[in-house]
């Protein structure tokens, strides 16, 4: 790697824009504080170049999970640069909304109607205004992230620690009103008896019950049904957060792989491979209450977003994508088992295999974390303890990886086991979670 130039324009965007960025997974302190190039000026596929001409392999976040297919698809980008032509807003509407309604309601036979915004987390607070309106009820109980919304954060202002483990620790609520306390109720994955207590003490209180349908770990044996069931004895809806999941293991939700049947799913992210564009889908007595409330926004109706939709899902559909990812995600899987075997380094892998992670088992992990992505950005990739594998990701770009991964592997465990990470590392330890940065 030559050259600061993103490093600079990040110091000076801090003084610009508050926290650097627009989200916090892309503050380079999350990184590498202070050598993160920061700043892209291209993205192709796997590939991405800095500012200073530095190319590199995208073996982390890939857009922060959008960019399923890679980074710029030549099929999606013909879509949207037909949809740009074409003009991508009028005061009409554009068709390209309803083929993507009709597309996703094929995909997923129990739902029959769609709604749409542009980002994750504003989908999210859609869904929740839907389903309070359909039920006429306040709260919700949830778990998992889903995004920086009030009626979301507001599970902060329960008890101050109430969300570790659920909520990324950290997240303050600060200018969330107190009014909205108690609206959002934490239980954890594959804890039934948790989510069970809030019922016995809410149960005709929640509007519905939020939770990606799986992220870390496998659901266990009856835990989806359950949820199914409680919600249907109290009345409440389900909704599944897919804006991560979703299009990872099937051509749609992760739920449909589960044969867990919501009241609504909400997808995002990858919908689109790198193009704002966010479905709420549901059941049709849910959805309606749509109309019974005010949901509403101009740039909703847009057309690229609708457009680079419906070109990454027919792509992902008939180049069968999540076989490719479960198959590069396993071989990044097993990369990482054998290099850790061989250069002697204690990890545990986990996280859904398109989406793999390892966690350096270490008390000196996240120092040893920080030098693994310093020694990768050497050797030419962007690599963190997570990978997010795309359609653009190949057997020879993850051979080469694998063989840069080994060697890496090897000078850190070199480190651990003589005290030298500290010293080896040319700036401070990579942020972790939702830490204040300033
Ligand atoms: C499960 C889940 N829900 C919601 C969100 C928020 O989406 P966005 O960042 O597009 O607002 C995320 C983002 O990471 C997510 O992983």
């Amino acid at each position: 790697m030559t050259g600061r130039t993103g490093q600079d324009l990040y110091l000076h965007a801090k003084t610009r824009i508050p926290g650097g960025t627009q989200l916090l997974s892309k503050r380079p302190e999350m990184f590498l504080p202070e050598n993160w190039p920061a700043y892209y000026s291209r993205a192709q596929g796997a590939r991405v170049w800095d500012l200073d001409g530095n190319v590199y392999h995208d073996m982390s976040y890939n857009g922060i999970a959008a960019c399923i297919l890679g980074a710029a698809d030549p099929d999606v980008e013909e879509a949207v640069i037909a949809a740009v032509k074409a003009g991508s807003m009028s005061t009409l509407n554009c068709p390209e909304e309803v083929a993507l309604a009709d597309l996703l309601c094929e995909l997923h036979p129990w739902a029959e109607m769609v709604r749409y915004a542009r980002c994750g987390g504003e989908a999210m607070a859609v869904a929740v205004r839907i389903v309070r309106a359909a039920t006429g009820r306040d709260r919700i109980a949830f778990c998992g992230y889903h995004g920086w919304h009030d009626w979301y954060l507001a599970a902060n202002l329960a008890e101050e620690r109430a969300l570790d483990g659920h909520l990324l620790p950290g997240l303050d609520p600060a200018g969330v009103p107190r009014g909205l306390r108690g609206g959002a109720l934490p239980f954890r994955y594959n804890h039934a008896e948790e989510l069970r207590a809030i019922v016995a003490e809410h149960g005709d209180e929640l509007a519905a019950v939020v939770m990606e349908p799986i992220r870390n770990m496998e659901p266990a044996a009856g835990f989806l049904g359950e949820v199914r069931q409680v919600c249907d004895q109290i009345g409440a809806a389900l909704v599944v957060d897919e804006v991560s999941v979703g299009w990872r293991l099937a051509t749609g939700g992760a739920h449909l792989v589960y044969g867990l049947e919501p009241d609504i799913a909400v997808f995002a992210k990858a919908i689109s491979n790198g193009y704002p564009m966010a479905a709420i889908i549901g059941k049709r007595a849910v959805m309606q209450a749509a109309q019974s409330t005010f949901i509403s926004s101009t740039y909703w109706t847009e057309r690229i977003g609708p457009a680079a939709a419906l070109a990454t899902i027919r792509k992902h559909r008939v180049c069968n994508v999540p076989q490719h990812l479960r198959r590069i995600g396993q071989m990044a899987r097993d990369g990482w088992r054998l290099a850790a075997e061989r250069a002697g380094l204690p990890i545990q892998i986990g996280g859904l295999v398109p989406m793999s992670s390892f966690a350096i088992r270490h008390e000196q992990a996240q120092a040893a974390s920080t030098l693994f992505t310093q020694l990768m950005l050497d050797r030419g990739y962007l690599a963190t303890r997570a990978f997010n594998a795309t359609y653009a990701h190949d057997d020879r770009i993850l051979e080469e990886y694998l063989q840069a991964t080994e060697e890496v592997f090897g000078v850190i465990a070199g480190a651990l086991e003589r005290g030298t990470i500290h010293a080896l590392l040319q700036g401070p330890v990579a942020h972790t979670g939702f830490a204040r940065l300033n």
